[in-house]
């Protein structure tokens, strides 16, 4: 077993001492092969690791969260200013409940169906199991009155378990992917038990309003319960109210202090130049960055764009579109077959349209440093973000953040969640493949009046809306008493 060595010569976490801690799925670090990395670890994938990193480096506490390695027992150990608390999964458990209920159950229904969720009940069996050790590794770690913030889907019952066994705890909840519609969320067999987990936190938070409002419509539909003004009270026998759980919106940010500062290195401008090079200076550079996931709309945009090369609208000599995609979920079949799908299109599409010079897509199936991406963004005239259903988006987010002279396009999806910050995006509706290319050729085309007054008015927003000021938002709710309405 490995066990990491303390960095800056704290001593190891002693259980029951930490006033703040943050529960997720995944630590912010994942442990790698030796040959991956210098020490074995790598950063974790995904928006949420993106956006609470940062939170945690620079407030502390303790963060409780899977080490991304089966049948291995990690202890708990020091890293950027956080004590992190390992909780092991088998493989049998990353099978049943992260690839299984978490990614094959859940993804897919709290994502507008756009691939069919599987219901099974030893999948569901395994999601309990390991809510509860979540719950549990909270439980050992939190001092009397602490408070704890669980996170997303995965740890939908750690409020339940959490408040069974510590009454003394403030707990909130924080969903980063959307929450259905209460007419898609009846499918699910334990719709019950997960809004009950659920309504244990003090404060749930979601992405949009419109998620909040589907939580609150499901609440009352399936529990019953007596929803007043976002506000769900349970009642002792004489009617007195004992305990409220309420929901709001609270719309994640990123770290823009880091991504201004990476836009103004001189090495990550250089390195953006370079990029520009090595693609033999087009008139335009388009970019997408996604993880491999069927809800990011990576095959729409791909078609919209092969399209445009066919009908020459756009020239292969003029402009190209980088793509990166991440891998992801590379076990579950859904995934596997979205990275069939999309090599198959970038193939034809390139083998139709490229020159010796030329490539059309440039597909990188990697993920990369924060510094390679902030390049990528300096470098890209155009942003694509056409997911099909998106929590949040982060991408756009940073694409913004880095584009300090304003110019730039940013093709923003409307079923993503930062549409209701970045008004000033250029919004599409992914489905319409027209109506997406249309919106694509307006982005290439962009006057430079236009293009900086849309970056400005979305700058304003990001600038001033970072995800430090997203946790002390949600923090703030969850310690001030909730007053019965
Ligand atoms: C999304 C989810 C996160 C998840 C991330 C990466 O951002 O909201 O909870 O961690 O994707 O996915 P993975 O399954 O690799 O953790």
């Amino acid at each position: 077993m490995h066990v990491p060595k303390e960095s800056n010569g704290k001593p190891a976490l002693h259980p029951g001492n930490s006033d703040f801690i943050v529960v997720s799925n995944r630590l912010p670090v994942d442990r790698v092969p030796q040959e991956e990395s210098d020490d074995g670890w790598r950063r974790s994938p995904g928006g949420l690791v993106t956006a609470l990193a940062p939170v945690m480096a620079s407030r502390g506490g303790a963060w409780v969260g899977w080490h991304g390695a089966p049948d291995e027992a990690l202890e708990p150990f020091h890293h950027d200013n956080m004590d992190l608390i390992p909780v092991g999964l088998s493989a049998e458990e990353v099978e049943l409940y992260y690839e299984g209920f978490s990614n094959s159950t859940l993804w897919p229904l709290y994502h507008d169906v756009i691939a069919p969720p599987e219901f099974h009940r030893t999948w569901w069996d395994a999601y309990r199991t390991v809510n509860q050790r979540f719950a549990h590794a909270a439980a050992g770690a939190a001092a009397k009155g602490a408070t704890v913030w669980v996170q997303d889907y995965q740890l939908q019952l750690v409020p339940r378990y959490l408040r069974q066994l510590r009454p003394d705890l403030r707990i909130g909840f924080f969903n980063h992917i959307p929450f259905p519609p209460p007419e898609i969320f009846a499918q699910l067999p334990w719709r019950k038990e997960i809004i009950s987990g659920l309504l244990e936190a003090d404060l749930v938070g979601f992405q949009r309003a419109s998620d909040t409002a589907n939580f609150l419509r499901s609440a009352r539909r399936f529990v019953g319960a007596g929803v007043k003004a976002a506000q769900v009270q349970s009642k002792d026998q004489d009617g007195k109210v004992v305990h409220i759980s309420r929901a709001a919106p609270f719309p994640i940010s990123i770290d823009v202090g880091q991504i201004q500062e990476l836009a103004a290195n001189p090495d990550v401008i250089a390195r953006a130049k370079q990029i520009r090079e090595d693609l033999g200076n087009p008139k335009t550079i388009l970019l997408g960055v996604d993880r491999l996931d069927y809800t990011k709309g990576i095959t729409h945009r791909l078609k919209a764009y092969g399209e445009l090369l066919t009908e020459k609208t756009i020239k292969v000599e003029d402009a190209a579109l980088i793509q990166v995609a991440s891998p992801s979920r590379e076990r579950v079949e859904t995934y596997k077959q979205l990275r069939e799908d999309v090599e198959g299109i970038v193939g034809r599409i390139n083998g139709q349209h490229d020159t010796i010079q030329n490539t059309a897509v440039r597909y990188l199936h990697h993920s990369y440093p924060v510094e390679e991406m902030v390049a990528l963004y300096l470098a890209a005239d155009v942003m694509l973000v056409t997911a099909l259903r998106d929590g949040m988006n982060l991408v756009a987010k940073e694409y913004v953040a880095a584009r300090g002279d304003n110019t730039g396009a940013l093709v923003l999806s409307e079923f993503a969640g930062a549409a209701d910050q970045l008004k000033s995006a250029l919004l599409v509706n992914p489905h319409d493949i027209d109506g997406l290319k249309s919106t694509i050729v307006r982005a290439v085309n962009l006057s430079p009046a236009e293009s900086s007054r849309r970056m400005r008015a979305m700058r304003r927003q990001i600038l001033t809306h970072d995800v430090q000021r997203w946790s002390e938002d949600f923090l703030t709710t969850l310690q001030t008493e909730a007053e019965p309405v």
